[in-house]
């Protein structure tokens, strides 16, 4: 996946998935979440050169994305996150710089004017305003909504900028064939088992767990994924 287009991670393998060495723990994170960003990179055209955002990175998607971005010869990788601690960890996943929730902050000082592709896991009532940090023909593609819906005119905000080319879209791993997330999957789970993608596991925890484990996302406590284990 180093320096070439994201092709979509086409064609069968027939190494053992996932391999021995990885603990079921950083098989479920990286199985829930590698595939997911690699495949929204590819939905984004992502190339090798390009400048990539990453609003909403401190969660298991976003880890990934990063550092998919990054192996994947991104020129940046600048993400958003809602403490200078959190970028702290996000610098040594990948990210190049670090922005606040609202895309400004500290560390955009030196941060690209504009983007070729934004990965959003946030949407939300701001969505629209990063469309302003699109580059010329830049794609933003929506993975998740953990901040909410998008206000129900975004698009003018894209219609108003019509001389950008821009594109908008939404991506869900739905929609692609499980032979490719397994091809992906199994590509992943060789270069974790060589230490090439670490995994970022918050905590584990027993399934009867499960309810403070939500109210520990829904608190914000988390960076990277809970695993609750049977
Ligand atoms: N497209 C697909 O195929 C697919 C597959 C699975 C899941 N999903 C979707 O992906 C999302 C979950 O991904 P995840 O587990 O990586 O995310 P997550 O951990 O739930 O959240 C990611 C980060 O977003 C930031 N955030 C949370 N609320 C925010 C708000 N109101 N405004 C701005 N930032 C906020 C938080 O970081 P900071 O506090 O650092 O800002 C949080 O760590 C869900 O929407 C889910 O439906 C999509």
């Amino acid at each position: 996946m180093e320096a070439r287009r994201f092709s979509g991670g086409r064609g069968g393998r027939s190494r053992p998935f996932p391999p021995a060495n990885l603990s079921p723990v950083d098989a479920v994170t990286l199985g829930s979440s590698g595939a997911v960003a690699h495949f929204s990179l590819a939905h984004a055209h992502f190339t090798p050169g390009e400048s990539v955002l990453v609003r909403g990175a401190a969660g298991s998607i976003g880890i990934m994305t990063v550092q998919l971005a990054a192996r994947g010869g991104a020129a940046a990788v600048a993400v958003t996150t809602s403490s200078a601690e959190r970028g702290d960890r996000l610098r040594k996943l990948g990210a190049t710089h670090v922005l606040d929730r609202s895309g400004e902050g500290e560390g955009g000082e030196d941060a690209p004017e504009g983007y070729d592709v934004i990965i959003d896991i946030v949407a939300g009532a701001d969505m629209p305003s990063f469309f302003a940090k699109l580059n010329p023909n830049g794609r933003m593609v929506a993975v998740g909504m953990v901040g909410g819906p998008p206000p129900a005119d975004f698009g003018m905000t894209m219609m108003a900028a019509f001389r950008k080319s821009m594109s908008f879209a939404t991506f869900s791993a739905d929609t692609v064939a499980e032979a490719d997330r397994r091809a992906v999957r199994t590509e992943q789970f060789a270069a974790a088992s060589r230490g090439e993608l670490p995994m970022v596991v918050h905590e584990v925890l027993p399934l009867e767990d499960a309810v403070p484990a939500h109210q520990k996302m829904d608190a914000g406590e988390v960076f990277g994924r809970i695993v609750l284990t049977p």
